[in-house]
């Protein structure tokens, strides 16, 4: 059976898939992704392809590869670029990687909010710069974490995790999900809020919700409007769960506080992006699973996903249309 490999994995999953004897693997070897056109050469008669979040698998992609095509396996949680119900309508079952890169991730977007907070990235290039020529009381000031508000917005599995992380830094844990989740939220300290009331009341607003047509822009003008003015926006979810014309506004004005991004709403983000000039926004590039742990077992699973597919397993994590 024939199995693409979209790019290199980290750790020694994809010797094991090479060393599968019925499998004939092909890998793209570059760092870049494999542009469109030579993805859709590449599919051609495959059984199954392991992919990244910066292919898009589209029914043109499926058709391309053909009905022998029996599992997508992206090594990933998030799963927007995939066409799932592309997928289930050609019988091609989908795996993802969700579990091992919550905590990572988490430990990213906290990261993320005490930069802001504290201003990591202008005072590190305040150093560089030599313009650190005396001590100052007023230099640099930013805010404090510890015992402010947290607005965590979707409480699945990193955004509980944001929670326990702030629960050691004394903060007060409010949350927003489709759904209520008194149980696990009691356990976490976490009181439900409407959207717009945890907008309006968070210092703190952490955005962990999957992209979906309902919640694409979910942070759009209006949201950030009703957020205040020393409020730091934190997305380590996907670019465009943000209206990013609107948040650039919103910085610019000065009708919040700061951002901590390490999705954008397109990547890599362009150079000319008003965000990368601005400084209250840090911007880092989708490095939210990015611990050499986290990459191997999230390969392993990716692995793991495409074997039980190609064996016509069900898939130890599948996504359902
Ligand atoms: C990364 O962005 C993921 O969805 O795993």
């Amino acid at each position: 059976m024939k199995v693409y490999v979209t790019r290199k994995l980290s750790g020694d999953s994809l010797a094991r898939l090479q060393s599968e004897p019925d499998l004939e693997v092909t890998v793209w070897n570059q760092e870049a992704p494999p542009p469109p056109h030579d993805l859709h050469r590449a599919v051609r008669g495959l059984h199954g392809l392991l992919c990244l979040v910066t292919d898009r698998i589209d029914a043109a992609l499926l058709d391309a590869a053909g009905p022998q095509l029996k599992v997508v396996s992206q090594m990933a949680v998030g799963v927007n670029n995939v066409d799932v119900a592309a997928c289930a309508a050609r019988g091609v079952a989908v795996g993802n990687t969700p579990g091992v890169l919550t905590e990572t991730t988490a430990d990213l977007a906290f990261a993320l909010m005490l930069a802001a907070a504290r201003r990591l990235l202008e005072a590190a290039d305040y150093v560089r710069k030599g313009d650190w020529t005396f001590w100052s009381p007023t230099t640099l000031l930013g805010v404090d974490v510890y015992g402010a508000t947290l607005g965590i917005v979707g409480l699945g599995a990193t955004g509980q995790e944001m929670a326990r992380r702030a629960a050691g830094f004394d903060m007060r844990v409010l949350y927003w999900s489709r759904r209520e989740k008194p149980e696990i939220a009691q356990g976490l300290g976490a009181t439900y809020r409407p959207l717009p009331d945890l907008l309006a009341t968070a210092d703190f607003v952490s955005l962990h919700v999957a992209l979906t047509p309902e919640t694409h822009h979910l942070i759009d003008a209006a949201a950030l409007a009703r957020m205040p003015p020393h409020a730091i926006l934190i997305n380590t979810a996907r670019g465009d769960v943000v209206d990013e014309a609107a948040l650039i506004a919103a910085l610019r004005s000065g009708q919040i506080a700061a951002a901590g991004l390490d999705v954008t709403a397109v990547e890599p983000v362009p150079l000319n992006n008003p965000l990368l000039l601005l400084p209250n926004a840090i911007v880092l590039p989708h490095i939210g699973s990015a611990s050499r742990a986290t990459r191997t077992k999230m390969a392993d699973m990716a692995v793991a996903n495409l074997l039980a597919g190609l064996h016509d397993q069900p898939l130890p994590h599948a996504v359902r249309a």
